[in-house]
């Protein structure tokens, strides 16, 4: 049975997830939480349903087989494809990404017009669509999917040229569409704001949802009775597992999390539980 010391699960199709736990260690400071990053199976966002069904389900049994008490699924292609399922199939409290990033906009938009930017799979499932939908609220949603953001995060590009172009080409529905709001709706693309920002101009407001689902996390804790946020004097543990060798993952990992992760640890989640 999870208790208040238990650790916060949180899973990614690899290494955007960090932009997620780097806003839970700002929201939630005293939890321990475990973090998996599927990165031998990485990237998500092009495959399919059952595919990403899959893998997040063994995700989510390694999460489990480490007594997590809540579930954070950081990556926007697994929430999209996988959150409805896990939801039927699991009875531990599992958020997505996806609906703390709409719920947001729909408070904050002014005119109703919401873009909606993400990976091929995110934007082809309509999980965000469906969101709104869920919100009753008369909004004219746009998507784009944008796919080479990934790898120019990977890369290092967030505030150069190359990116720029980039974001000029991918943005150019959104700006005719005059949203006022746009969500960022994958795990890397929070690296991207200032460019994102800079392409779509001051009156539009950027919504980073790795913000949103921390804290909501906290939120559903406290309702749980299972927040250890009053602090415990002890250092919350921070681990770190990953599916493939984790060298990449930790020179990579500063720019995510903002600071080195420590320890990473291999793992083979493919006979989880
Ligand atoms: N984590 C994925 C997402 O948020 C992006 C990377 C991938 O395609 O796996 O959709």
């Amino acid at each position: 049975m999870p208790t208040p010391t238990s650790p916060i699960g949180v899973f990614d199709s690899g290494i955007g997830g960090l932009t997620v736990v780097r806003e839970l260690l700002k929201v939630l400071p005293n939890e321990p939480i475990v973090y998996l990053g599927d990165t031998a199976r990485v990237p998500y966002g092009n495959k399919s349903r059952d595919t990403v069904v899959k893998f997040s389900t063994e995700n989510v049994l390694f999460l489990l087989h480490h007594g997590v008490k809540l579930i954070v699924i950081a990556c926007h292609t697994a929430s999209s494809f996988a959150l409805p399922f896990l939801e039927r199939h699991f009875k531990h409290p599992i958020l997505g990404v996806i609906e703390p990033g709409v719920e947001t906009a729909v408070a904050i938009s002014r005119s109703g017009r919401i873009g909606v930017i993400g990976t091929y799979a995110t934007i082809g499932s309509k999980a965000y669509l469906h969101a709104f939908a869920r919100q009753h609220r008369k909004v004219r949603v746009t998507q784009i999917p944008c796919p080479l953001f990934v790898p120019l995060v990977e890369e290092g590009c967030v505030n150069d040229s190359l990116a720029h172009q980039v974001a000029l080409r991918y943005l150019k529905p959104l700006k005719a569409a005059r949203v006022d709001t746009v969500i960022l709706g994958c795990t890397h693309y929070p690296l991207l704001k200032q460019t994102i920002a800079r392409v779509m101009g001051p009156k539009v407001t950027l919504i980073d949802s790795a913000r949103q689902v921390a804290l909501k996390a906290r939120v559903v804790l406290k309702e749980m009775g299972l927040s250890s946020d009053q602090g415990t004097g002890a250092n919350p543990s921070r681990r770190f597992f990953v599916t493939d060798e984790p060298r990449h993952f930790e020179a990579l990992s500063r720019r995510f999390l903002g600071r080195q992760p420590g320890d990473v640890s291999k793992v083979d989640v493919s006979n989880a539980g």
